[in-house]
Order: C-alpha cells, then structure tokens, then sequence
C-alpha cells in the first residue's frame, strides 16, 4: 500500500459556538480524488482553510507527505505541494495573467527564476489560458477567472490541488471543459480535493465522494452510493443542489419527499 498524502486526525475548528470540524478525519492518497458536497455553511471551505494552513484547528493532527504540519503556515505548506483555490477569486487585478502565474510560482511555490517561469507557462497552458497571457486580470470574465485561479493553484506545483466552487456560474459547455481540464491534471498524477455544488462536474472526475455537514463526514465512498445514501440526502438535497442534479442521472427527491420530517 502506498503512504498517504495528506491525513487528517480527529481535527476540530470552532468559530465561538459554531462547529466547522467535528473531530473530522480523513486520508488521501497520492493522486487520489475526493469530491465534497455539504450545505452551505456546513464547513467545507473551513476544511480547505484547515488542510491549506489558512485557519488553525483548535484540536487534532494534520500530516501531509508523513510530515506534521498542523503548525505550519500557509506559505510553508503551499511550498510543501498544497495548492488551493478559493471560493472566490483572488488575482491580482492590476496585472496580466502571466505575471499572476509568476507570483504565484515565485511567492507560493517558492520556485526561483526559470522555475518560476516554467511552471508559470505550464499552468497556463494546461489551463487553457495561453491566450490570455497578457491581459489584466481584471479583464477577464467568469470562466476565464474561474481558469486563472486553477492555473495560480497549479503555478505552485502542487501535489495536492483544493478546488473550491470552481465550477459554478459557469455553462453546461464551459463546466464540461473544466472537467476535462481537471481530469488532465488528476491524470498527471495531482491529488484532488474538489468541493462542488454542481453535482454533475464533481461525478465526471472524482471516484471517492463524501458530504460535510455541521461539520462531520456524513458518507465516504464511490458517488453513486454516497448521492443515493438516505442519511446524506436528508443534509444534502433539498438544497439549491437539487436542481444541479436535474442535469444528472440521480434522482432529486420529489417536493413531497422533501418535506417529510
Ligand atoms: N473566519 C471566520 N470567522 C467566523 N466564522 C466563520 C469564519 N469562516 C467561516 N465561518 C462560519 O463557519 C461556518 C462554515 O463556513 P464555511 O466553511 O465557509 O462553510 P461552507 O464553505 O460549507 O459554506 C459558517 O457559519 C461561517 O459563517
Ligand atoms: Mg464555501
């Protein structure tokens, strides 16, 4: 068995009286992907928080590569090889794409000069964003920044990639080119943490699914079990998440199941 990448045990947040992780665990494997659903406010851009260094547990471990690094900060664990996204974008605006790319390299990645460059072309090219180079930042639309925060998350090198949200407000067509684009960097051997909403994207990519919600994993295991679970449909759908599920081949429950106690 290969060791794990990242390992979280028995890790606890509170927000005074709000519980974001519940004596949480969880184990990932290099390469591995993981989608997470929840409720809004169930906790899930916490545990982001919590694995990239932002937010500090209150209780419990954190390893990563077999390292603890439950007391390192962000910066130290993004050179480590966490990379994340956040829920929303966070690019410089005043700069052109390349030169976001490059920070991001340089600042998060730690990488030197043409390292730097280097990992700052191929995040933009397996973003799809070769084009955009060198616009600012603040010229680009939805999906074109939804790509620049992906590829700012790439351009650290990562071996562990946190997306949060990345696919919503997008079209069925543009969603449909996210997935791909994920799907090549999972392919390459990048560990994924997607959370979604949009039901749909998240299944075209991950194999292992589970849902937080007031801040404890409510099943773990492949998607389709996890959706059809009737403990995680009772948190889960019945949310706005219903109608992202129309578009799949998962049944949302009925305006009459929903309301049943
Ligand atoms: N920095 C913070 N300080 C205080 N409360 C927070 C903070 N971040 C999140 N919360 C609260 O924690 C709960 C979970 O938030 P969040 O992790 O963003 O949930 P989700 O991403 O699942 O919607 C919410 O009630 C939110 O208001
Ligand atoms: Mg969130």
């Amino acid at each position: 068995m290969t060791s794990p990448l990242l390992e979280l045990e028995h890790v606890t947040k509170r927000f005074g009286r709000v519980v974001v992780a519940d004596d949480l665990s969880l184990t990932v494997g290099p390469g591995d992907t993981v989608g997470i659903v929840g409720p809004n406010g169930a906790g899930k851009t916490s545990l982001f928080g919590l694995i990239s260094g932002d937010l500090a547990p209150g209780a419990g471990e954190i390893r990563f590569g077999g390292r603890t690094v439950t007391r390192l900060d962000a910066a130290a664990r993004c050179r480590l090889g966490i990379g994340r996204t956040y829920q929303v974008p966070r690019p410089f605006a005043d700069m052109t794409v390349f030169e976001n790319l490059l920070v991001a390299a340089q600042q998060g990645g730690g990488l030197r000069r043409r390292a730097s460059y280097e990992a700052a072309v191929e995040a933009l090219d397996r973003a799809g964003m070769s084009g955009q180079a060198n616009l600012p930042a603040e010229r680009l639309g939805l999906l074109q920044r939804k790509r620049l925060e992906l590829a700012r998350a790439l351009a650290t090198r990562p071996t562990l990639l946190l997306l949060d949200e990345v696919a919503g407000g997008l079209t069925d067509p543009e969603v449909a080119q996210l997935v791909e684009i994920i799907h090549g960097i999972n392919a390459e051997g990048i560990a994924v943490i997607w959370i979604e909403h949009v039901v749909r994207a998240l299944t075209g990519v991950v194999t292992r699914l589970t849902c937080l919600a007031g801040g404890t994993f409510v099943g773990d295991g492949d998607p389709a079990s996890v959706l059809a679970d009737p403990a995680v449909r009772e948190v889960f759908l019945g949310t706005e998440v219903t109608a992202a599920l129309a578009g799949s081949s998962l049944e949302a429950p009925t305006p009459s199941e929903r309301s049943e106690p």
